[in-house]
């Protein structure tokens, strides 16, 4: 069988990675994986059961196990299942994100979670995106970026998401828990946050989300993955 095509976009929170591969994937008809979703549902659900949150072998059975799946909104966004329970709204707060980031630290939870994701890459294409898409999930992945914007601006981004959607946040705290989120992907031991030796640096601290889109599209097709 042909492999399938696949493009990573990893980088750090509120880079925009979730945005832009959903809109990427779209532009070109492929599938989707949104990988810190699934860590999220690892979080989400040990809370649910009351697992400490340092039970390693708990979170890690529970995300071998998991019941999650994904659908496509009416209005093009992401609805996320648990157990066949709507949990989109539940693990996109912030406390939920804290809870992921420390499951993901979890050597285990990681090993669990590898051939489910690997399972995505479904023919015609698969856009992938999390913090080791192109280091450790999709090494052979034909186009791999990494997206970035400055601490400050996905701090302004996170707090207007939150503020859209009619939560309370402060600008403040919102920096802070992203910087200690930043320090601890990217220095924990297993799969840190950091580029493939091989990906693309896109800087989107001040492009337009469809200026980003437009620049992910355009590096696809010098890839010779776009068939549209
Ligand atoms: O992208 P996100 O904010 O939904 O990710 C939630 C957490 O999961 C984040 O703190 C890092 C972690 N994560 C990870 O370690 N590896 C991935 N491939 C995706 C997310």
């Amino acid at each position: 069988m042909a492999e399938v095509p696949i493009i990573t976009i990893d980088g750090p929170s509120g880079s925009g990675k979730g945005t832009i591969a959903r809109r990427v994937a779209d532009a070109l008809g492929w599938h989707l994986l949104d990988s810190g979703a699934l860590y999220r549902l690892v979080a989400h659900a040990g809370h649910l059961r009351g697992l400490h949150p340092a039970d390693e072998p708990g979170h890690a059975r529970l995300a071998e196990t998991l019941d999650a799946s994904f659908e496509t909104t009416a209005d093009g966004g992401e609805r996320v299942l648990l157990d066949g329970r709507d949990v989109t709204a539940a693990i996109r707060t912030e406390a939920c994100g804290g809870g992921a980031s420390r499951v993901a630290a979890m050597p285990a939870v990681r090993a669990a979670l590898l051939e489910r994701q690997r399972a995505f890459a479904r023919p015609p294409g698969l856009v992938a995106d999390g913090r080791d898409m192109g280091t450790v999930v999709f090494p052979g992945a034909a186009l791999k970026i990494f997206l970035t914007a400055s601490a400050e601006e996905r701090a302004r981004r996170r707090y207007k998401q939150l503020k859209d959607k009619g939560s309370s946040a402060s600008l403040a705290a919102l920096s802070l828990e992203i910087a200690e989120r930043d320090r601890r992907d990217a220095s924990r031991p297993i799969s840190p946050l950091r580029p493939a030796d091989d990906a693309v640096i896109v800087d989107s601290t001040s492009m337009s989300v469809d200026a980003v889109v437009a620049r992910v599209l355009e590096l696809a097709d010098q890839a010779r993955l776009a068939a549209h």
